[in-house]
């Protein structure tokens, strides 16, 4: 079995997961990014890093910090199941289902939470705050000016 972690948000995840998953496994990475990460027409992913071993006849497990609009998800298991993995499953420690845009169902949801921008536990915001041994929701007046007038402006 091999897990593949999609850096950077994972990777204090993965190293939880790796070490609850008691059947033997490699853990590999990949760093993957939405083409134009601001434009929701792209369907594009683009690997920056690719996975270190051929995946060929091995159950695969794609893990993500969220799953958002799914394309990620969606088009690593494309990936990994042209590259004729053995089987192919995905996990996501937090899905926004309702941002969902792709046709995409992880296999393993550690919970499902609503539109909000979440930092920490190794996910960043402009990569900030991956170091909080916690999740927080980030203020909405802070990345969006129209939310300040019902969000307050108190940080
Ligand atoms: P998708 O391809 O649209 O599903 O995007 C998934 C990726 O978007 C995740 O791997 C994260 O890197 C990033 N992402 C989405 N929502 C958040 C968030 O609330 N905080 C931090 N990163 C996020
Ligand atoms: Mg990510």
């Amino acid at each position: 079995m091999v897990v593949v972690g999609l850096l950077d948000g994972v990777f204090m995840f993965v190293a939880d997961l790796s070490r609850d998953i008691e059947v033997p496994h490699v853990v590999d990475f990949v760093v993957a990014s939405s083409y134009g990460a601001n434009t929701v027409s792209s369907g594009n992913v683009k690997i920056k890093k690719d996975a270190s071993a051929s995946v060929r006849g091995k159950h695969v497990l794609i893990v993500d910090d969220i799953c958002d609009s799914g394309r990620t998800l969606a088009s690593l298991a494309e990936l990994f199941r042209s590259r004729e993995a053995a089987s192919v499953r995905t996990c996501c420690l937090l899905d926004k289902t309702c941002r969902r845009v792709v046709d995409v169902q992880p296999d393993y949801v550690g919970a499902v939470i609503d539109d909000h921008f979440v930092v920490g536990y190794g996910m960043d915001w402009d990569a900030k705050y991956r170091s909080l041994p916690f999740i927080g929701i980030v203020k909405p007046h802070l990345y969006d000016p129209a939310a300040r007038v019902e969000e307050g402006d108190d940080g």
